[in-house]
């Protein structure tokens, strides 16, 4: 049987935008894919930005995610902190977690990734988990084995039915705002090696439902070869998601080859 999964093109602003910006973006972006039906639209603002952005989007075909999100589901002494509740309450339906800068300048670990998961799952926000190894694990023909870890880690104890309501994706940390994208065979590769761990862990039907994005310098001009791949499903965009009228065309994919 042939799996139906929907693409995912998912934007992460990371720490651009104010609100006045957001909303002019939104403003630009909405008439871009509004005729888009082949695919899930997602825009992950800063914080502050998600509820304006999400107040303004209401009703269309984009829909709304966070960066990240607190480990603990509070309320609570967490100063700081953001927890799935607020994120839920201002409109976000998704969140990203564990993305390799988190990991790398705050912390993050594989530990507390599984912790944020169920803390979004808990609230009914979709998580995204980011996994993808380092330039000299890939180089030393280490990278299944860095990824694989972070799975079994990251997702550790999940119950199927938690496993079945996230979404991964694979970003390469060489090829994030590098400009070095990964070949879509490598990324294929890749995503197949995650769908069939993840397949051993929480059996097929999670693994053939299972939404895996590629992240890593995703531009309008590369998108198409990578979502030809048959385990990609989606893009998590960074620097190209910023103007409007790239991540239209980026949505766009289809038309645009
Ligand atoms: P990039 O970022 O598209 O700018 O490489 C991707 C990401 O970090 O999600």
């Amino acid at each position: 049987m042939q799996p139906t999964r929907r693409p995912l093109i998912a934007g992460n602003w990371k720490m651009y935008k104010t609100i006045p910006e957001a909303l002019e973006f939104v403003r630009a972006f909405k008439s871009l894919v509004v005729a888009a039906t082949h695919c899930d639209i997602l825009i992950a603002p800063p914080f502050t930005a998600i509820k304006a952005v999400a107040d303004r989007v209401e009703g269309s075909n984009i829909a709304v995610g966070a960066q990240d999100v607190a480990a603990e589901a509070g309320p609570g002494a967490f100063t700081g902190e953001v927890s799935a509740a607020m994120i839920k309450d201002a409109g976000a339906r998704y969140a990203i977690i564990g993305h390799s800068e988190r990991r790398q300048y705050y912390g993050e670990t594989d530990k507390s990734v599984n912790r944020k998961i169920r803390a979004a799952d808990g609230e009914g926000l979709l998580p995204i988990v980011c996994v993808g190894e380092p330039l000299e694990d890939r180089d030393a023909g280490r990278a299944e084995e860095f990824v694989d870890r972070q799975l079994a880690e990251g997702l550790r104890n999940l119950t199927v039915e938690e496993a079945a309501r996230i979404i991964i994706a694979y970003e390469p940390i060489w090829a994030i705002g590098t400009g070095r994208t990964a070949t879509p065979e490598t990324a294929g590769q890749m995503h197949a090696f995650i769908r069939s761990r993840i397949r051993e862990m929480f059996g097929e039907k999670v693994a053939e439902d299972l939404r895996i994005l590629y992240g890593g310098s995703v531009k309008p001009a590369n998108i198409a070869a990578l979502m030809n791949e048959a385990d990609i499903d989606g893009a998590l965009v960074g620097g190209a998601s910023l103007e409007a009228e790239t991540f239209g065309r980026l949505v766009n994919y289809k038309e645009n080859r």
